[in-house]
């Protein structure tokens, strides 16, 4: 299985895994928030009411509460319930400090559509979903009736009140003033006003008996007041006599029931807190249950009669209580332990369920590989097949290859004796001197043309040899300052022609060295004809000779360094890389040659150095030159028996001269400035022909032949590649052009295309020749604009009749454009071109047909032609000079004035630019074979 199909895979499982642990988290999350806004909560009756509230609570799992204490401050309080809003919650609880101020924020809650249930006290509007609490106004009914029974109706009363404002102080006033008027004999002698704490009952009592008022009763709205006005009567008197009456009744040490036991109380009334019934509603508001809107909560009066039997009722509800919680708790660890057995579980499951997705994708990938490598073997066991047949394929290819090297060989050694056979004869005739020149000259061009044929042939036998191990060396021990400076005599001639500096710079007056003469004499010969190849005419070609050390690391070797240096125009570094490669030639190179190879040449070389155990080298730059080294090593260890030859030194020393084909096609090699030109190697025989053909081609023998062949009819120009052809087409307006196609520099589809597109040059006619035959290079040709296409090998006559007919054409043209100066269709793009330069002419001149100044200088300005060019140009199209030309155009113009008959006949002379009516008459008959005057006749008849 693949390493990210695997990873995408945990990727899944980790996003499951997550998902259903966030849900199983989630369903422990509360579903409702319930917020508790308490007035205050430093006292046990709050106490008691929010653990009845917990209590209450811990049964709904569900529901949260959020409790805030106001601390006894009401605007603080108003705070609370914002921040309970802000909190998010579902429903809110509140015991309001004091009624009036909580009422507006109280209403705002609930008209917000959050329901409100108000708990013990009240607030003034009835803005609120349910209310709990006991009914006030009946407890101070009650404590009222209490008092009065006890002070048998009579005696004086100091009532404590709760905070002022806060519902239960105002209810339980009222109905403790109720009770007490039905007892005349009692008197309410003061009503001071507590905030509920144990600590406002003292000060309260304190000042009041401080002023000297002694009651016989008090009641205090709570027990907690009560109890500290208790205290401050002990304070005040010895033993306190008077009854004090409280409200809560709340079990506990520091409870109401307690105080009764412990005789600080008469009595007390019962106020329960309501904390759980609270909770209750809230739970049936939220789950939309039924429920009360008003709930009253029971009371009781509790004294001396009952409030042990509380007590111990108390104790029992606190025992029974503690039992529920401690169950609870226990419940409480069990269903943590369950629930975390669950996710225990639920883990153990996950992982349980990625094993086996793991051990799946491990199968899987397991069995996947499997397959893979089945099908790897079937794939290997495929390509073996391929390579064995590959293999015989090759085998027979090779087979078919050596068979067709050797029937190549065969051939080339059946060519050696018919070429021999044909350089001998012509080498005894051209010793003849009863010879004209001409003929010599072909002899000797036949000659060296034959020679490079059995040097071409001698270089594949050598190849071959090579190539099959099958070369021997014939090494002698003899001094190669001696060689290498005959042979660098036998080029002296050629540098001479070409004048270009040729030196041999030895460093040893003599230097023996073992070699075989004639694969060295081989070696030399190419690597200064390749020299002489890329060397310009005034370059410089040098050889020099040393002894040098030379090897790999530390062993060095004594080597003798032959080196042949040009400062020609190099090679590019890809070039100098692939050189000694068999068959390598460089495009450009072999453009250019000389001496056309076959790219054997340095492949050969090489081989030859090889087999003396040297080395050759080159080293070149592109347009700086070239350096090529041979070096061979001193001394005879490399050498074995069987490649040394026995030697005279002196006596047996070959004359290389004789031994080497290259020398002798050397000798006889002409060099371009050899034949007879002037000196922009043009050549110009007689001048008197009537036509003028330029011949353009890289090959010096090819060149000359043709030369020979159409020299005794035209005049005859030559130029070896297109460039300088193309200059002297626009010098010299040769009359029609023959050229080679592949040539250096420009080549002859190049060249015809600029004769072609150039006005001044595109009446010339030219013929391609060349060794390309295919369909295409031909249409190549024609589309570049060629008149003819010969291919080579051409007929002599076939070329010459070519010529002859495309410059009669040319003459035939000409005629017509003199008859006619403007016609109609013509049929080829060329002579388009000559019509549309003709109308040119004809325009300008009309244009300035007025103006007896405008002559052929002025016409050659408005045409962007010099004179001579213009001159040349009309007479081979029209075979008329410039300024008959002019007259034509003009006596055209005034036939069509007479024609108008607008006009006499000497206004039509003047207005046609002849100053001279008499003269126009006279040209206008030559012109037309009839007078002006009898033309308009001839009109004014009709
Ligand atoms: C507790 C308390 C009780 C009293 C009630 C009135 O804070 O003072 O003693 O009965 O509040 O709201």
């Amino acid at each position: 299985m693949h390493a990210h199909a695997m990873k995408n895979y945990s990727i899944l499982i980790s996003i499951l895994l997550f998902l259903s642990l966030n849900s199983f988290i989630q369903a422990q999350r509360f579903e409702y928030k319930i917020g508790f806004s308490q007035c205050v909560s430093d006292d046990a009756w709050r106490e008691t009411m929010e653990m009845e509230m917990e209590i209450e609570l811990s049964l709904y799992p569900d529901f949260e509460l959020i409790k805030t204490d106001a601390e006894g401050n009401s605007q603080q309080q108003i705070k609370d319930v914002m921040y309970l809003i802000s909190e998010g919650i579902d429903l809110l609880i509140i015991s309001p400090n004091e009624s009036d101020p909580l009422t507006p924020i109280v209403q705002e809650v609930f008209s917000s559509g959050i329901p409100v249930i108000v708990i013990d006290r009240q607030i003034s509007s009835d803005s609120w979903t349910a209310y709990i609490g006991a009914d006030n106004y009946e407890i101070g009914l009650q404590a009222g009736q209490y008092a009065g029974s006890i002070l048998n109706g009579n005696g004086k009363i100091i009532e404590i009140t709760g905070l002022e404002g806060s519902s239960p102080a105002i209810a339980r006033h009222d109905g403790f003033h109720i009770a007490i008027s039905n007892y005349p004999g009692i008197e309410i002698i003061a009503v001071a006003t507590g905030k509920w704490r144990w600590a406002d009952g003292k000060q309260v009592m304190d000042s009041l008996m401080g002023i000297g008022l002694i009651p016989d009763l008090v009641f205090s709205h709570n027990d907690f007041m009560a109890a500290g006005a208790y205290e401050a009567a002990l304070e005040h008197e010895e033993e306190s006599n008077f009854y004090f009456i409280g409200i809560d009744g709340l079990p506990g040490e520091e409870g109401g029931i307690q105080y009764v036991i412990d005789g600080k109380l008469n009595a007390t009334l019962l106020y329960p807190t309501g904390g759980d019934k609270a909770i209750d509603i809230a739970r049936k508001v939220l789950l939309g249950l039924p429920f009360d809107r008003n709930n009253i909560l029971q009371t009781l009066l509790i004294d001396d009669k009952n409030a042990r039997s509380l007590k111990l009722q108390n104790e029992q509800l606190a025992l029974m209580q503690d039992k529920i919680q401690r169950q609870r708790d226990i419940a409480g660890s069990y269903l943590k332990q369950i629930t975390n057995l669950r996710l225990g579980t639920f883990l153990i499951s996950g992982f349980s369920f990625l094993i086996l997705l793991l051990i799946f994708f491990i199968v899987r990938a397991y069995r996947e590989k499997q397959r893979a490598n089945r099908e790897l073997e079937i794939q290997k066991r495929r390509i073996e097949k391929q390579n064995k047949k590959l293999k015989k394929i090759s085998m027979k290819l090779e087979i078919a290859t050596q068979q067709k090297l050797r029937f190549f060989t065969n051939i080339s050694h059946e060519f050696r004796t018919p070429l021999t056979l044909m350089t001998g004869p012509i080498e005894s005739l051209m010793l003849r001197d009863d010879l004209p020149e001409d003929v010599h000259r072909q002899f000797g061009m036949m000659y060296r043309n034959a020679l490079r044929l059995l040097r071409l042939i001698n270089q594949i036998l050598d190849f071959r040899k090579l190539e099959n191990d099958k070369m021997q060396l014939n090494a002698g021990k003899y001094d190669i300052v001696k060689f290498v400076r005959s042979i660098k005599e036998t080029f002296d001639t050629l540098a001479e022609k070409n004048d270009i500096l040729f030196e041999f710079i030895p460093k040893k007056f003599s230097l023996y060295v073992w070699f075989d003469i004639d694969k060295l004499d081989k070696v030399m010969f190419n690597l200064l004809s390749n020299a002489f190849k890329f060397t310009n005419e005034s370059g410089k070609i040098t050889i020099r000779l040393s002894e040098c050390n030379k090897g790999d690391g530390a062993e060095l070797k004594p080597f003798a360094e032959i080196s042949v240096s040009d400062n020609g125009r190099g090679m590019s570094e890809q070039h100098v890389k692939r050189i000694f490669d068999r068959f390598y030639q460089i495009e450009q190179q072999r453009a250019e040659n000389y001496f056309p190879g076959t790219g054997l040449g340095l492949s050969l070389s090489k081989g030859f150095i090889e087999l003396h155990s040297g080395r050759i080298e080159v080293q070149s730059k592109k347009d700086t030159g070239t350096t090529f080294s041979v070096f061979l090593p001193m001394g005879e260890e490399h050498l074995k028996e069987k490649d040394k030859i026995l030697t005279n030194e002196f006596s047996n020393y070959p004359d290389p001269h004789s031994s080497n084909l290259i020398s002798e096609e050397l000798q006889y090699f002409p060099t371009i400035s050899e034949a007879d030109t002037d000196e922009n190697g043009i050549v110009l025989k007689d001048g008197d022909k009537e036509h003028l053909v330029l011949i353009v081609d890289d090959n010096a023998d090819l060149l000359q032949y043709m030369k020979d062949s159409l020299v005794n009819e035209y005049d005859i120009l030559t130029a070896k590649d297109g460039r300088e052809a193309w200059e002297m087409v626009l010098h010299d307006l040769p009359d029609l052009v023959i050229s080679d196609v592949m040539m250096p520099l420009m080549d002859g589809l190049e060249l015809t295309q600029q004769i072609k597109k150039d006005v001044k040059t595109c009446h010339i006619p030219v013929i391609l020749l060349t060794a390309k035959i295919s369909l295409e290079n031909k249409l190549e040709g024609l589309a570049a604009g060629a008149d003819s296409y010969i291919p080579k090998p051409f007929n002599e006559r076939h070329l010459m009749l070519r010529v002859r007919k495309l410059l009669e054409m040319k003459m035939r043209v000409n005629e017509y454009y003199k008859e006619n100066l403007s016609f109609e269709e013509v049929e080829s793009p060329v002579t388009r071109m000559n019509q549309r330069f003709l109308d040119r002419v004809a325009k300008y001149i009309e244009d300035h047909i007025h103006n007896n100044e405008f002559g052929v200088e002025e016409l050659s300005i408005e045409m962007g032609m010099s004179r001579v060019h213009l001159y040349r140009k009309i007479k081979q199209i029209t075979s008329m000079s410039v300024s008959e030309f002019m007259g034509t155009v003009k006596l055209k113009h005034a036939k069509l004035l007479i024609r108008k008959g607008e006009m006499s006949i000497s206004e039509v002379a003047y207005a046609s630019g002849f100053s001279n009516p008499s003269y126009f008459a006279k040209c206008f008959r030559k012109q037309f074979n009839q007078s002006p005057s009898d033309y308009l006749a001839q009109f004014s008849e009709d």
